[in-house]
């Protein structure tokens, strides 16, 4: 185990909207190269939670600490520099950008402030990222020609081309994919994760593919965390099963 402060620390991290509470009270802790599922039935606060943890949404209360870095604060690409990345589940692509621009974006708005690489040093390593999803042949294609599952995985190389990266947020990353492309999905992430201890936070409820990746979940419940466990122990958790299937 690498020490260190955990890579993702909330406490007491809430998110309002109105007089709803989306996210309550959440206090979750992730540490280094951990692969944590975050799993809930809908409207349970998973996708609220990414938003808040990549600065989207600003919290109402609460602290988030990335690093050992207080960063409920920061904007969105301050939040980027600390190391953390993110997918959305519906990906957000530029539809009349190629696909390398789109990996390019995050690194070229680096640039622009004056952070990061050389420009061809940036393209080469786009080049091998888009390798690594599989899909450097379709390099020069729109990105609107791509399928959502192709998308996923453009969006991941994306979330790639941050640097230095600690930490990334997938919001529903199977979600409507055909099974081939889950596949390279689920090696990609267990390839990161192995190879740089890179943590991961998934929003997902796709089982098979959790039980692969995931050494615990944490389960919300109506902005709640309810459980924390193996996939197995949340399971077979009560309060789980109410929240899920109702008492
Ligand atoms: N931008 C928003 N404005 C108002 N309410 C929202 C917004 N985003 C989410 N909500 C509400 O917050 C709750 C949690 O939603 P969400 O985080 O999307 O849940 P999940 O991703 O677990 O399905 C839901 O009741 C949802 O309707
Ligand atoms: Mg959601």
């Amino acid at each position: 185990m690498t020490a260190g402060p955990p890579v993702l620390e909330t406490r007491g991290l809430t998110k309002r909207f109105g007089g709803l509470v989306a996210v309550d009270q959440l206090s979750i802790t992730v540490p280094r190269a951990q692969i944590r599922g975050l799993i809930g039935p809908n409207g349970s606060g998973k996708t609220t939670t990414v938003n808040v943890l990549s600065g989207l949404y600003r919290a109402d209360g609460g602290e988030i600490h990335l690093c050992g870095r207080r960063t409920d604060k920061l904007r969105p690409h301050e939040i980027t520099a600390c190391g953390i990345a993110r997918t959305f589940q519906i990906p957000k692509l530029f539809g009349h950008m190629t696909v390398l621009e789109n990996v390019l974006l995050p690194a070229l708005a680096a640039l622009d402030r004056g952070a990061g690489g050389a420009l061809p040093e940036i393209t080469e390593r786009a080049r091998g990222l888009l390798d690594f999803v599989t899909l450097d042949r379709l390099r020069h294609a729109p990105a609107k020609e791509l399928s959502g599952g192709q998308s996923m995985l453009i969006q991941i190389a994306r979330a790639l081309m941050v640097r230095p990266l600690h930490l990334i947020l997938m919001d529903e990353p199977f979600a409507g994919v055909h099974p081939s492309i889950r596949d390279i999905i689920l090696e990609a992430i267990l390839k990161m994760n192995r190879e740089e201890e890179i943590t991961f936070l998934i929003v997902s409820h796709e089982m098979a593919e959790l039980r692969r990746l995931c050494q615990r979940v944490s389960v919300m419940d109506e902005g709640r965390l309810i459980a924390e466990g193996t996939l197995e122990e949340v399971a077979n958790n009560q309060l789980v099963l109410e929240a899920y299937l109702g008492p």
